[in-house]
């Protein structure tokens, strides 16, 4: 794909987004169609609204997934088929923070499951249905490097930055892959933070403040276009300068 093919929009160009009823995924799938790419909007249920669940817009298919599931992974791929696919956006996350002598199994299972194994999983569905010049973006977190109580999120943060390095030499030169380690972002994920704590960590950004969704979604943007065709195996910090 040329760039000026992506963009003068002259085909179509359809990118699935997982986790896209959430605080960042939703404002992904806004900046994509607001660029005039196509949305295949993928998350556990499709939400009552957000972008594209209003009057019908055949720029946005819903697909109701559990992407920890082999179902849900194929449904994906079910609803990309006869659509020009150029890129994947691994978004869906979730943490179970604990203190270590309070971290059970099942609190880190479900984290690498979802975290980790998912978007490995499904960029190995979908690596050969993406075009020539495609790209892969995977959401890691600033906390890959380490966070109290999180250490079954910074695992699967970090594994996901070694799945993008990889990836990106098995797929190359045909698909570019790269990861965004977001620092603090203001969603319902940050909302649930106790205030001390968030002030805390607020005023540790040199930027001061928590970053937009739609900040993070800019860089996605970026990312999957032709603007960063020699870009791949990259992790890209937007964290307002935490980034160690
Ligand atoms: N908010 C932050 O400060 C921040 C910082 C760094 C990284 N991140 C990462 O960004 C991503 C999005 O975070 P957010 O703040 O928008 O969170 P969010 O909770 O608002 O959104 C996450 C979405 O993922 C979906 N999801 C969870 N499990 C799923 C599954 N098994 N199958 C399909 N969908 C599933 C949820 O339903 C939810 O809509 C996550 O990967 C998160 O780890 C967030």
């Amino acid at each position: 794909m040329t760039a000026t093919e992506w963009h003068e929009a002259s085909v179509d160009r359809w990118v699935v987004v997982t986790g896209a009823a959430g605080g960042i995924g939703a404002a992904v799938v806004q900046r994509l169609l607001d660029d005039g790419l196509e949305v295949v909007a993928v998350d556990l249920a499709v939400p009552d609204d957000g972008p594209g669940t209003g009057p019908d817009d055949d720029r946005i298919a819903w697909v109701a997934a559990d992407l920890t599931t082999a179902d849900g992974r194929a449904a994906v791929v079910a609803a990309t088929e006869d659509r020009r696919l150029v890129g994947l956006v691994n978004v869906a996350g979730i943490t179970r923070d604990a203190r270590l002598v309070k971290m059970d199994d099942a609190a880190v299972a479900a984290v690498l499951a979802v975290n980790a194994q998912a978007p490995l999983d499904l960029s190995l569905a979908l690596a050969d249905r993406l075009v020539e010049g495609g790209a892969i973006v995977n959401i890691s977190s600033r906390s890959h490097l380490g966070n109290f109580g999180q250490m079954n999120y910074a695992t699967s943060k970090g594994a996901i930055i070694g799945t993008t390095i990889a990836l990106s030499r098995s797929l190359a030169p045909r698909v570019r892959v790269n990861a965004i380690a977001p620092g603090l972002i203001a969603t319902p994920m940050t909302d649930a933070m106790p205030d001390d704590v968030l002030a805390k960590v607020t005023a540790e950004v040199p930027l001061g403040r928590a970053g937009e969704p739609t900040e993070v979604a800019a860089e996605v943007a970026h990312l999957l276009s032709p603007d960063a065709a020699y870009t791949t195996g990259q992790v890209v910090y937007v964290c307002g300068g935490r980034s160690r």
